[in-house]
């Protein structure tokens, strides 16, 4: 054997031993986490921590922990309180934390989850808030708890508008619009300007459908994770091996090939 030949074995030889050893998430990094108040948080959703729990869940469903043992979102706008998440009809409770626990909370940022894999559960009606307005709609009550500023008032309309009221004017003369969502069982549509504040503080429901693969991973005895680069399921099985989508059939290995 040449010397160069010699070289190239010996760091051959170095390549797999450390890259064979270089297991980057077995289950073990993944543990069933709980902020304090009993709500289990696994996949899709994580606890930011170690830097390795990167392939335990989606991207933007790392959750942190308030002080008061709620874990909590952050989404593109805004932070929310984690109330519930059903792991067996895939949704997510969430309060918006600029109005958790207020008798009349001011929204301040619209719901945005556009580019997230989440969805609108059909348990949800959208709230069309304007605040501090300069045209006075005839058949629409102020909120009163909200004040009257220099005349300014504000107003709230469910957003498909189901009373039927004229809000062409409320589009223009207004300083700020915002739609908060609550869900419909929680508040009585002749009642919005009394109901809204403790409906917000139920909060609304988003399904997370599209992140669903996890069940056939976890019936073969595997971990759920999520190559966030490629956007791909993962199944974490013995062994370091990664499934496609369960420990049974389909795996590959995380060692390269050369
Ligand atoms: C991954 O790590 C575990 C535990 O340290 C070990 O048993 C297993 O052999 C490793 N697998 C690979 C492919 O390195
Ligand atoms: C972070 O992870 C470590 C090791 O898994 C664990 O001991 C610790 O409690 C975690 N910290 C938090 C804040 O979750
Ligand atoms: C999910 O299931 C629970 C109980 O099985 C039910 O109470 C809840 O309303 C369901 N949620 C949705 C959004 O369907
Ligand atoms: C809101 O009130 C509930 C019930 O009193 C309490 O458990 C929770 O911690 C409060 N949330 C915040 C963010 O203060
Ligand atoms: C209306 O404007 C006043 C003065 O800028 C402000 O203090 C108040 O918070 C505003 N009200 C609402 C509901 O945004
Ligand atoms: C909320 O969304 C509406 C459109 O649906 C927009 O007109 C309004 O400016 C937005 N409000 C904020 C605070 O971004
Ligand atoms: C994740 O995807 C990237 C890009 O396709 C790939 O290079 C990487 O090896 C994948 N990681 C795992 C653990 O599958
Ligand atoms: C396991 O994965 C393989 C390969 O992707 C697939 O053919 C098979 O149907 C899966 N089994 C279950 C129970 O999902």
């Amino acid at each position: 054997m040449r010397l160069h030949q010699l070289f190239f074995f010996i760091f051959l030889s170095i390549f797999f031993t450390t890259s064979h050893g270089n297991n980057i998430s077995l289950p073990s990094t993944c543990p069933v986490h709980d902020c304090g108040n009993g709500l289990k948080i696994r996949y899709p959703f994580w606890i930011f921590n170690t830097s390795n729990q990167y392939y335990c869940g989606y991207t933007n469903f790392g959750l942190s922990c308030a002080t008061n043992g709620e874990p909590i979102l952050t989404l593109p706008n805004d932070q929310y309180y984690v109330k519930n998440i059903n792991y067996d009809n895939l949704t997510i409770t969430l309060v918006d934390a600029d109005v958790v626990n207020q008798t009349c909370p001011r929204a301040r940022h619209n719901l945005t989850i556009d580019t997230l894999p989440l969805g609108h559960s059909d348990l949800n009606l959208n709230l069309k808030f304007y605040f501090n307005c300069s045209s006075r709609p005839s058949n629409l009550s102020p909120i009163g708890c909200l004040g009257s500023y220099g005349g300014l008032r504000s107003y709230v309309v469910s957003e498909d508008n189901e009373g039927g009221v004229d809000v062409s004017d409320l589009e223009h003369n207004c300083e700020e619009k915002v739609v908060a969502t609550v869900m419909k069982r929680e508040i009585n549509i002749g009642e919005l300007i009394n109901g809204f504040g403790a409906a917000m503080n139920k909060g609304f429901v988003l399904d997370w459908r599209t992140m669903r693969d996890c069940g056939a991973c976890e019936a073969s005895q595997g971990f759920c994770g999520y190559n966030n680069t490629a956007s791909k399921f993962l199944c974490f099985c013995d062994d370091g091996q990664i499934g496609e989508g369960n420990c049974t059939l389909g795996m590959y290995s995380i060692t390269p090939l050369l």
